[in-house]
């Protein structure tokens, strides 16, 4: 029996342009896993590069951070979602198909739906987390303990009278 791992799955602005959603949901539903945390959010440039930040001498580094923020699809929206259960990573890993979306699987998310610009960057419609290092690295960036059902890794309470938040009026 495999041991449960979480991983961070994000529909790229792309895969919600092309209204492609409900398509991937569909699709991870076949892993049989767990969905613990889902939000749909923008992407700040502090979270496009602290996401990838050990990309960031690559050349393609500035045009990836655009993506990821919507900037080359004018849709500044992403979603965000934890999987969780036996092999995670891998069963998404397989689902979603090679990073580079010329080299995927035809059959799977990105070899169905991801294509290269012509300034070669990968437009790839999904992240999936890499390994449980790299999950928890990237879970930790994109969600907050409460945001979790599941409590994946250690946390603490902080009372914080200084900090301001919108309630419902
Ligand atoms: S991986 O698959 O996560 O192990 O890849 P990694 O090397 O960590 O991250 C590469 C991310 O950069 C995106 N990207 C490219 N990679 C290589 N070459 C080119 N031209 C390129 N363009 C974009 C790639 O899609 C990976 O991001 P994610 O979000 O994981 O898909």
């Amino acid at each position: 029996m495999k041991h449960n791992q979480a991983t961070l799955i994000v529909v790229k602005p792309d895969g919600l342009k092309k209204s492609l959603t409900g398509n991937i949901l569909t699709r991870l539903s076949e892993t049989k896993l767990e969905i613990v945390a889902a939000k749909v959010l923008r992407v700040s440039k502090e979270l496009a590069e602290e996401h990838y930040s050990h990309l960031k001498d690559e050349p393609f580094f500035g045009e990836l951070i655009k993506y990821i923020q919507g900037e080359m699809h004018n849709r500044k929206k992403t979603m965000a979602m934890v999987y969780w259960g036996p092999d995670a990573i891998n069963k998404v890993r397989q689902l979603a198909g090679a990073t580079n979306p010329e080299e995927a699987e035809s059959t799977t998310i990105r070899g169905s739906f991801g294509r290269i610009t012509t300034k070669g960057l990968y437009e790839n419609v999904i992240h999936a987390s890499a390994n449980e290092e790299e999950s928890e690295r990237e879970i930790k960036l994109w969600f907050s303990p409460d945001d979790i059902i599941v409590d994946l890794y250690p946390a603490q309470v902080r009372t914080d009278k200084e900090c301001k938040r919108r309630v419902w009026a």
